[in-house]
């Protein structure tokens, strides 16, 4: 169990990796647009991230609170990527907040589930 649940971790690292790896080739290469490597980076981390808010495989508690507020900025990321990607169709312009939003709370999502202990 323990070791499925570490298989499970890695999956949502590599969500994790996708998404934010696909952000920083677009905030490098000036282009600054939203793309779906990032929507699959974002749904493998959200389903990996929610099969491990369940207290399988450890002998510790869970920490909820963090939980639940990794899982509202999974969601405002997620409002992000659609309202930027029919813009971006549309008018063929994101607005920059839109952009760095997204880099910045994944960050932070990165940041809470390492440091928030
Ligand atoms: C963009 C979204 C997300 C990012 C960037 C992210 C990032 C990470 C990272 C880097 C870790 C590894 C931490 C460590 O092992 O020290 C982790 C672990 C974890 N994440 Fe996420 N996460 C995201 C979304 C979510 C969501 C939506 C949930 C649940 C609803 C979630 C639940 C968890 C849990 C429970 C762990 C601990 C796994 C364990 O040690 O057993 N994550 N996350």
């Amino acid at each position: 169990m323990e070791f499925l649940r570490h298989v499970v971790v890695l999956v949502h690292l590599v969500g994790f990796a996708i998404l934010f790896g696909a952000w920083v080739v677009e905030a490098v290469n000036g282009k600054r647009r939203f793309t779906r490597l990032m929507d699959w980076g974002l749904a493998i981390a959200g389903v990996a991230g929610l099969i491990l808010a369940a207290p399988w495989g450890i002998e510790y508690d869970l920490n909820y609170v963090k939980i639940g507020v990794k899982l509202v900025i999974l969601l405002v990321i997620g409002a992000l990527l659609g309202i930027g990607r029919a813009r971006q169709r549309k008018t063929d312009a994101l607005p920059a907040a839109m952009f760095w939003a997204v880099g910045v709370l994944t960050f932070t999502n990165a940041a809470l589930a390492v440091l928030w202990r």
